[in-house]
C-alpha cells in the first residue's frame, strides 16, 4: 500500500475544461490482444495509468517489444513472445490480465494465465469464459492459483451466456478471431470497449461483425496484421467529471468525449436538475439550483454503468429527498458506503439497494478509497463537502484516472497528493 493521500479542501466550485483520456477498459484488452498480430502495433491515446502500466508490463517479461513513444502512445512488437505464460507476480494484481488467455489462445492455442484479481465486489466468477473457451474446443486445468487453457484446435462454436458479461464477451472475442469457422455469441456484452476492441481487430484483418448488439459473430482468419489505432474516450471517467462537476454547483466542458456513450449518465444528471449540453465530442455539465432526489439502476449498456455507481451515490446524498440505488451488476459494490457516511451521508443498504436520504451537505473527514470508482466518489464527495477531506488507499484510484490531481487542479479543485506528514493531519481534520 502507498503512503501517498489526497488532500482535499472542499467548497471550490468546479469550472473551465477538462480532456479525457483514453478507456481504461478498452485498453486492457487491447494491449494483450496486440499478441495475436504478427507484426508490431502502435497503440494512441492510451491511458497513463497503473493498470495499463500492469497491461503492458505482462508482455514485456513475456518477451514483447514494448516502446513508449509518449505517455500515451505505445509501439507493442509480439513477434520476439517466447512463452505462452503470463507471470503469476504482475498477472494477479489486475483483473484484465484475463484477456491474456483468449489473446494467447488466439495466437497459439494454449494459455497459462494467474486467477485475475482486481477491485472487491463479491464473488468474480470467471465461468462463463471458461464455457466460451470449451465450446471451442479447449480444456481447462488449474494450478496453484494458474489457470491452464489449451485446445489442439480452436473451431468457431454458438455460444450463449448466461448473464451479460463484458470480460467473457471480449475474451471469447479474442480466442474466435483465428479460430476455424463461425462463432457467435449470444447474449452478449454492448459496452463501447467490446465495439473498440472489435474495431481494433478488424482493423487487424480480423473479421468480426455485430459488436455493440448482443448477437457478436467472428468468422475466423489466418492472420492479423499489426496496425496504428487509437483508444475512445473512457465512459467512466467522463462521467466522473460530470458528476464531479454537478455536486460541486459547477460548470465544466468535458471534452474529448462520445456523447451518445454517456447519455445514461446525462439522462440521470438532468432528471436530478442538471443542465447537461452536447456538442460533438464534448459535454458541458452546469448546477445553479438544488438536486432533485432520482432513483437510478445499474445495468449492462446501454443502461447506467454500475462503474459509476458509487460517484452517483454522493450526488444523490446532496439531494433533496430519498433515491433509491440498486445495483444489478455487482454482488457487493456497497463498501464505500460506511466511508460516504463518515462524511455525514445518510445512507442505508438492504442487500443490493442503498437508500440515500439527501443531506444539506457533507463534511471532510478521513475516508479510504476502496476500491477504484468507491475512490473516485471520495474525492467528488470531498470537493463537495465543507472542510478537509483525506483520502487514503489512493493506488485504487492510480488504477484507473490518469493525472486526477492536475486535472481537478485544473478545474479549480484544492487537492494535492502527498505522504501523509504523521498525525497532525488527523487532528486538523478529525
Ligand atoms: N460474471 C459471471 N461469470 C463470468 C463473468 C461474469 O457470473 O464468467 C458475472 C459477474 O460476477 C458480474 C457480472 O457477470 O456479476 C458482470 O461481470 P463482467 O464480466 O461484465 O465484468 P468484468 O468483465 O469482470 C468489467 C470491468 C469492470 C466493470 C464490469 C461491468 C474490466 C477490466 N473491468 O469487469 O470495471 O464493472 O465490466 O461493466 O473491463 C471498473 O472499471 O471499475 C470495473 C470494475
Amino acid at each position: 500500500m502507498t503512503l501517498d493521500k489526497f488532500f482535499i479542501q472542499g467548497g471550490n466550485r468546479l469550472t473551465g475544461e477538462v480532456t479525457i483520456s483514453g478507456a481504461k477498459n478498452a485498453a486492457v484488452a487491447i494491449i494483450p490482444a496486440v499478441v495475436i498480430a504478427d507484426s508490431p502495433c502502435r497503440i494512441e491515446n492510451v491511458p497513463d495509468i497503473s493498470d495499463v502500466k500492469l497491461s503492458t508490463q505482462i508482455l514485456m517479461e513475456m518477451g514483447a517489444g514494448v516502446k513508449w513513444i509518449n505517455k500515451n502512445t505505445v509501439e507493442i512488437d509480439p513477434r520476439t513472445i517466447d512463452t505462452n505464460t503470463v507471470p503469476n507476480e504482475i498477472g494477479r494484481k489486475m483483473r484484465g490480465s484475463y484477456y491474456n488467455i483468449g489473446a494467447l489462445l488466439g495466437r497459439c492455442s494454449q494459455a497459462i494465465v494467474p486467477l485475475p484479481g482486481g477491485c472487491d465486489f463479491g464473488v468474480r466468477p470467471i465461468d462463463q469464459h471458461i464455457k466460451g473457451f470449451m465450446a471451442l474446443g479447449c480444456t481447462y486445468s488449474l494450478n496453484d492459483g494458474m489457470i491452464e487453457v489449451v485446445a489442439k484446435e480452436l473451431r468457431g462454436a454458438h455460444i450463449y451466456l448466461d448473464m451479460v458479461t463484458v470480460g467473457a464477451t471480449m475474451n471469447i472475442i479474442l480466442a474466435a478471431v483465428k479460430a476455424k469457422g463461425l462463432t457467435v455469441i449470444e447474449n452478449a456484452a454492448r459496452e463501447p470497449h467490446v465495439v473498440d476492441l472489435a474495431n481494433f481487430l478488424n482493423s487487424m484483418g480480423a473479421n468480426i461483425s455485430g459488436a455493440g448488439t448482443d448477437v457478436i459473430k467472428v468468422r475466423g482468419v489466418e492472420r492479423l496484421r499489426g496496425i496504428t489505432y487509437s483508444i475512445i474516450p473512457d465512459q467512466i471517467e467522463a462521467g466522473t467529471y460530470m458528476v464531479a462537476a454537478a455536486a460541486t454547483m459547477g460548470d465544466v466542458l468535458v471534452k474529448n468525449v462520445t456523447p451518445k456513450h454517456l447519455e445514461s449518465i446525462t439522462a440521470k444528471l438532468m432528471e436530478m436538475g442538471v443542465s447537461v449540453t452536447e456538442y460533438d465530442d464534448a459535454v458541458r455539465v452546469r448546477r445553479d439550483g438544488p438536486l432533485m432526489k432520482c432513483n437510478v439502476k445499474t445495468m449492462p449498456h446501454p443502461g447506467f454503468p454500475t462503474d459509476m455507481q458509487p460517484q452517483m451515490a454522493v450526488l444523490l446524498a446532496l439531494a433533496q429527498g430519498t433515491s433509491i440505488l440498486n445495483e444489478n451488476v455487482w454482488e457487493n459494490r456497497f463498501r464505500y458506503v460506511e466511508e460516504l457516511k463518515r462524511m455525514g451521508a445518510q445512507i442505508t443498504v438492504e442487500g443490493r439497494s442503498a437508500i440515500i436520504e439527501g443531506v444539506n451537505c457533507l463534511k471532510g473527514a478521513p475516508v479510504r478509497a476502496v476500491d477504484l470508482r468507491a475512490g473516485a466518489a471520495m474525492v467528488i464527495a470531498g470537493l463537495a463537502a465543507k472542510g478537509t477531506t483525506k483520502v487514503e488507499e489512493i493506488e485504487h484510484i492510480q488504477r484507473g484516472y490518469e493525472d486526477i490531481v492536475g486535472k481537478l487542479v485544473g478545474l479549480g479543485g484544492d487537492i494535492f497528493c502527498r505522504i501523509d506528514p504523521s498525525g497532525a493531519m488527523n487532528e486538523k481534520i478529525g
